[in-house]
């Protein structure tokens, strides 16, 4: 099984996004038994929250359900997944912190590092729409990036 974990400040906007983004592609191509997905925030302010509402508005107006609830990254979680992908650079920098023991073949990188190497995006940072509201503009990196790492996925791991 394959481990990857989305992680932001909350875990109420862009984490919540990827999740189910990439959970339902992961579905899609028949692969749920051989990636499991999650995501987390760095902070503690959200904790137990349902997704915000701009992520659920623009989820549902593709089709896709999202049940989570905000949880807190934890060291566990570092040990546990294969995959760590920050949404952006100040996150990225908190989880490299939170690094003792890591597992030593986990990937903990940005999340759109796949799409941008193969110029299918031109940023490498989600922006945070919790106070632009741009929500839609988010889901269009989402979708990019979640693209591009199953692709990256597949093929690393032969699946
Ligand atoms: P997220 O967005 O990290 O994409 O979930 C944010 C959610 C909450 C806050 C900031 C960003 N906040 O400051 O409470």
């Amino acid at each position: 099984m394959i481990k990857v974990i989305f992680v932001c400040l909350g875990n109420i906007c862009r984490s919540p996004m990827a999740d189910a983004v990439f959970q339902q592609m992961v579905k899609e191509a028949g692969l749920a038994d051989e990636i499991m997905v999650d995501s987390a925030g760095t902070s503690r302010y959200h904790i137990g929250e349902q997704a915000h509402r701009g992520t659920l508005k623009v989820l549902e107006k593709h089709d896709i359900s999202y049940l989570g609830r905000a949880r807190q990254l934890t060291a566990e979680d570092l040990e546990l997944f294969d995959y760590v992908l920050a949404m952006d650079q100040s996150n990225l920098s908190d989880i490299q912190a939170m690094v003792k023991q890591q597992n030593e073949n986990a990937v903990i990188q940005l999340f759109l590092q796949q799409a941008y190497d193969n110029n299918q995006v031109d940023v490498l940072e989600v922006p945070d729409p919790y106070y632009s509201n741009r929500f839609d503009d988010v889901y269009d990196l989402v979708r990019k990036g979640s693209q591009a790492l199953l692709a990256h996925i597949r093929e690393t791991h032969g699946l």
